[in-house]
């Protein structure tokens, strides 16, 4: 439809765009333009004018009201409060001059005044606020006042209405009386006047009254999300190799090895742009569970380059080595979602309700390690598979990662790492990435000797206390060590 190409967008370019189309003809029947400080109006994302050819009265919309006829009690021994009976924003064009007015719940007639002259319009537009999502208020107003942002346009005029004072209403007939006339405010005319038609079809002015304002939210909070993984759907899926090494202990004791796996990769999301929602709008997310992500921009793709690094650990007897290998899959995959969307005001107001959508995301998934036979340096011939790496006694394998992310606007990229061996690891060249085992109590007890118990816990203090520069030192210590 033309009217996604309308709905609204914060970005003040797009709008401008958006108005130079709009304006020779190619005009988008159903978007609601509301007064911006800015020269051209924006277009509200929250609000329609729905054609009332389009309008099924059994489909529920949430039609704005702006008054209330109230029919006065034919029976005269009850004290009837008398029937309340909605008054809809609608507007219609005469001459090709768009003007607001009234059309009463049940009717099909949209009663405006244009160019002083009463009409019943029979092709007009109702006032729909979409999704319930739009806040809007009637706003006191004056000539002395200038146009409040957010005011609705008919097309080059506001949406208004006339408050309707006791004195006014006629108390002896039989005749409804009406809370509110809805009109039109002419800014042109004069410093502005409001033109409406009273109970009576007869047309009347004023130059104070309320004016239609749409206040947008300043962001988003969108709470309790709930993903449907079950409902996840793959669109595609590439296996990647993160990294291949060799992990060796050319030590002259049993140790625990580590490799860290730098990797980075295209991080992006997308949640969607969603009903009734203002495009580019700062919003935050958590989760069910109470996890906080990212704080994005709504309906625009986030994306950013990722850097991560996934490390591996592996305990190996001296003289022996494991080739290893990471892999992962880059996917990128859809899953639906619902969540309690909160609208934050200006004036720390918020307005909740509930929303559902799809989360596109492109990432990194199934990262798994896989290790080669364990073999000996000295003649490459593979070690008996009693001590075969994954299940037999005192060979570990622990594998850990640690991930960050670096949005795309900031590009500066910060790490985060879950621990030193990380921080060690990764600032070592491949060939140097060997560390010593902490003086862990599991670890020790696995091989005897006096001396390499009092080595490890040389290393191990060191290392607890100097992480860099004993590591440095030892990676130096290791390759005088292999060269010789
Ligand atoms: C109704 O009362 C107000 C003051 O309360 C007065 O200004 C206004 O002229 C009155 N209107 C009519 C139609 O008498
Ligand atoms: C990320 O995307 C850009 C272009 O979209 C590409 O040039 C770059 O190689 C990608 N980086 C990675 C790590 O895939
Ligand atoms: C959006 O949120 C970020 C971080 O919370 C903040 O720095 C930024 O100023 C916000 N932008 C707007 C337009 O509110
Ligand atoms: C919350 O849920 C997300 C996604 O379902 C998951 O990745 C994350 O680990 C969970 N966090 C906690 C604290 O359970
Ligand atoms: C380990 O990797 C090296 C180099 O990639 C290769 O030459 C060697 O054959 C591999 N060894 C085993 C046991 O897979
Ligand atoms: C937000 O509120 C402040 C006062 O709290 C007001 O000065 C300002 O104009 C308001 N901004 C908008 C965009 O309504
Ligand atoms: C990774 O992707 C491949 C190819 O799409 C698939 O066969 C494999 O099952 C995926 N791996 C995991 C762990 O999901
Ligand atoms: C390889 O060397 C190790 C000792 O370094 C030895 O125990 C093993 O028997 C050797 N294997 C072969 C096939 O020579």
């Amino acid at each position: 439809m033309d009217r996604n190409k309308c709905l609204g967008t914060r970005c003040v370019s797009v709008v401008f765009i958006i108005a130079l189309l709009a304006i020779p003809g190619l005009k988008c029947d159903s978007s609601v333009h509301v007064h911006s400080t800015y020269r051209v109006p924006l277009t509200s994302s929250t609000l329609n004018w729905l054609p009332i050819s389009h309008y099924e009265p059994s489909k529920d919309k949430n039609l704005v009201i702006g008054g209330f006829q109230i029919s006065k009690s034919t029976d005269e021994n009850h004290e009837d409060p008398g029937q309340r009976r909605a008054m809809y924003v609608c507007r219609a064009a005469e001459s090709g001059v768009w003007v607001a007015g009234a059309q009463l719940k049940g009717e099909k007639k949209c009663t405006v005044t244009v160019l002083g002259t009463v009409k019943n319009m029979e092709n007009y537009d109702l006032l729909e606020n979409v999704d319930n999502a739009a806040r809007l208020s009637w706003v006191t107003w004056n000539k002395f006042l200038p146009i409040f942002p957010g005011a609705v346009v008919t097309e080059t005029m506001y949406v208004a209405r006339h408050v309707v004072a006791s004195n006014e209403t006629e108390k002896d007939s039989s005749t409804p009386t009406y809370t509110h006339y809805i009109g039109t405010l002419n800014h042109d005319e004069r410093l502005g006047t409001i033109a409406y038609v009273k109970s009576d079809g007869l047309e009347d002015s004023t130059d104070f009254g309320e004016l239609l304002v749409e206040t947008e939210p300043i962001y988003y909070e969108l709470t309790s999300v709930k993903l449907n993984h079950w409902r996840t759907r793959i669109i595609k899926s590439e296996p990647k190799i993160i990294g291949q090494a060799t992990i060796s202990n050319s030590r002259n004791q049993r140790a625990k090895l580590a490799e860290a796996f730098g990797y980075e990769y295209n991080y992006s999301s997308y949640w969607g742009q969603g009903h009734a929602m203002i495009k580019a709008l700062n919003t935050s997310i958590t989760l069910f569970n109470r996890t906080k992500l990212p704080t994005i921009n709504w309906g625009m793709t986030e994306k950013s380059l990722r850097q991560d690094s996934y490390s591996v650990e592996v305990y190996l007897d001296p003289g022996t080595g494991v080739n290893v290998t990471v892999k992962a899959n880059y996917t990128e995959h859809e899953v639906s979602y619902t969540g309690q969307l909160v609208s934050h005001y200006n004036d720390s107001e918020s307005k909740s309700r509930e929303i559902s959508g799809i989360r596109r995301e492109e990432t990194m998934t199934d990262m798994r390690v896989e290790f080669g036979p364990i073999y000996f340096l000295s003649n490459l011939s593979i070690v008996p598979t009693t001590v075969a790496p994954s299940t037999t006694r005192g060979t570990t394998i622990i594998t850990s990662s640690s991930s960050s992310s670096s949005t795309s606007e900031t590009s500066s990229i910060t790490t985060n790492r879950q621990n030193d061996v990380n921080n060690i690891v990764d600032n070592e060249d491949d060939d140097n990435s060997i560390i010593p085992p902490k003086s862990d109590s599991n670890v020790q007890g696995d091989d005897g000797g006096p001396q390499s118990l009092k080595n490890k816990d040389a290393l191990g203090g060191a290392t607890n206390l100097l992480p860099c520069l004993s590591i440095s030192i030892l990676s130096f210590l290791v390759t005088l060590y292999r060269i010789t």
